[in-house]
């Protein structure tokens, strides 16, 4: 019987996640399954604990990864942190600040909006002006806007939002793993990210983490968190304690990958993964400069692990990728919204931003230009 699995050549993930999966993690993934009670699994999941309270520099005791991708961690965070009628302020500059004001709607919040222009950075000062205007229970905004490649000044907004008495929710999808993130000192309630992009895992977990005062909140809740899968109380119990209580089944070998992932970062050191993002995101930046090419982002709000790309007048943006994926074996990603067809989106997460990579990169574009870019 045919089996299509046969058939995959390794492409060079270069777009939005997923990134590159060092060998490693994917040797973690084929190790053997245990069972999810197994005294031998409960102390790797007790690692993934300390490891991700490291990486996310907080001593929340509750940090653990949820069963599922990004947007099941912004899920757990608002439908356990937000009731019916909550006053919420949602901070958009992005596709993934829009799925916020979804998520939260869908729980009956009263949802207000703060809007930037996709591709700029959110205003601290436009922020203290609407936390003046209201009263909200919860404030949130995306660290690293994936949709833009846009940094939003987390800290800055913490210490408004701590002012305002408000919970802080952030999300570090693309954040954790390639630039510091540190839950604690910039004060935020509620953390979720997610393991495809800067943790060079497959993607399947989302690693989550809320303050006390967040535990403090979700405990005094008016009403039962709506969510049976995602509700911490009841998720905790598998997670922490002597006695373990069945919830669901643990994603054993993800959880595996994900150990392994924390593992390589720490060998590493994280301020040197930090500054191997950095060195190559000045590599790439430079290469296509000299291309002639622009980014879409002020230097100084740009991420390093996602490069906005402006694509030149009377370039056909999708056959450049589908070239690059067909011919060359590297994925890079198009732009979305308001963005779609005027952006590429080059990712250099994790084990991606690498010299290898980047390079190879930048010479296919190169010989894509010089033979004629709608050839
Ligand atoms: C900033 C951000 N938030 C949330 C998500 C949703 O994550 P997932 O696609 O893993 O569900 C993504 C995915 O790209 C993202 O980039």
């Amino acid at each position: 019987m045919k089996n299509l699995l046969h058939n995959i050549d390794e492409v060079l993930l270069m777009g939005p996640g997923p990134s590159q999966v060092p060998d490693e993690v994917y040797k973690a993934l084929s190790c053997y399954s245990l069972g999810h009670m197994d005294y031998y699994f409960i102390q790797i999941m007790d690692e993934i604990k300390t490891l991700l309270q490291e990486l996310l520099r907080t001593k929340n005791r509750l940090t653990l990864p949820v069963s599922g991708t990004g947007s099941a961690g912004m899920e757990t965070c608002f439908v356990n942190l937000v009731e019916r009628g909550d006053r919420v302020l949602i901070l958009i500059n992005g596709v993934f600040g829009k799925r916020m004001e979804d998520v939260a709607g869908r729980l009956g919040a009263d949802v207000d909006t703060l809007e930037f222009e996709w591709g700029c950075p959110v205003l601290p000062e436009k922020v203290k002006q609407k936390l003046s205007q209201k009263n909200y229970r919860l404030v949130a905004v995306v660290h690293a806007e994936t949709s833009t490649g846009v940094r939003n000044p987390v800290d800055e907004i913490g210490k408004l939002v701590r002012n305002h008495g408000a919970l802080y929710l952030v999300d570090t999808v693309t954040s954790l793993g390639g630039i510091p993130v540190e839950a604690d000192k910039w004060g935020v309630d509620a953390f979720y990210s997610g393991t495809q992009k800067c943790l060079s895992c497959p993607p399947g977990l989302s690693p989550v983490t809320f303050s006390d005062r967040a535990v403090e909140a979700i405990s005094n809740r008016k009403t039962k968190v709506p969510n049976w899968y995602l509700d911490m109380n009841m998720v905790i119990q598998y997670w922490e304690g002597k006695k373990r209580v069945y919830h669901h089944t643990a994603p054993i070998n993800m959880l595996y990958a994900l150990y392994q992932a924390l593992l390589l970062i720490m060998e590493e050191g994280q301020e040197q993964v930090y500054e191997r993002h950095q060195r190559m995101h000045a590599r790439l930046v430079k290469g296509l400069e000299a291309m002639g090419l622009e980014m879409l982002v002020e230097e100084k709000h740009r991420l390093p692990m996602l490069n906005s790309v402006m694509v030149p007048h009377g370039v056909d943006e999708a056959s450049v990728r589908d070239r690059l994926r067909r011919k060359y074996c590297i994925e890079i990603g198009g732009g979305l919204g308001p963005l779609a067809g005027r952006i590429w989106r080059i990712g250099l997460m994790g084990h991606t931003a690498r010299k290898e990579n980047v390079d190879r990169l930048l010479s296919a574009l190169q010989e894509i230009f010089r033979r004629g870019s709608n050839a």
